[in-house]
């Protein structure tokens, strides 16, 4: 059951980075580049929410070939904890840096990415190591995006 309780956790905390990205498309909403870039990200970050639910049905046909390693249980409740202290931060400050705000969101990417990589400690399966393989390689992809704003907002500055 450990596996089940695992992936609901791991469904959760995309909604929780997709409901961040929600409140700095809006935040941000006076750059249309910026805006659209984050409500993409909210987007997909729904659809990893739903590749992780797709992946309870496989689970439970295939475990006990998955092996989870629970000690990233903890990351979860930080990375809420840390994302409601940003936001509210965001939110109490008229002047939020966007600089900030993607350097933040780039750590949220390589926390989950990794995190994605090495909680799931063995999967014979391969139907879910597929799945899991997307969903790593579009934290990735939102990695890559995120610096190149970062990195095009430096030039400008
Ligand atoms: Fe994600």
């Amino acid at each position: 059951m450990r596996i089940q309780e695992f992936l609901d956790h791991c469904a959760a905390s995309e909604r929780w980075v997709r409901d961040f990205y929600t409140f700095l498309a809006e935040r941000f909403r006076a750059d249309p580049r910026c805006s659209g870039l984050f409500g993409q990200l909210a987007e997909e970050e729904e659809a990893h929410a739903c590749g992780f639910e797709f992946l309870k049905p496989i689970a439970a046909r295939s475990a006990p070939q998955i092996v989870v390693n629970d000690r990233f249980l903890a990351d979860f409740e930080r990375m809420r904890r840390g994302l409601d202290k940003v936001r509210h931060r965001v939110e109490s400050q008229n002047g939020s840096s966007l600089p900030d705000v993607l350097g933040l969101a780039i750590l949220v990417e390589s926390t989950t990415m990794e995190r994605d990589k090495l909680a799931f400690v063995s999967v014979e399966d391969r139907d879910f190591q597929r799945v899991l393989d997307g969903i790593t390689a579009c934290d990735e992809a939102h990695r890559k995006k995120l610096e190149e704003m970062r990195d095009s907002i430096a030039v400008l500055a």
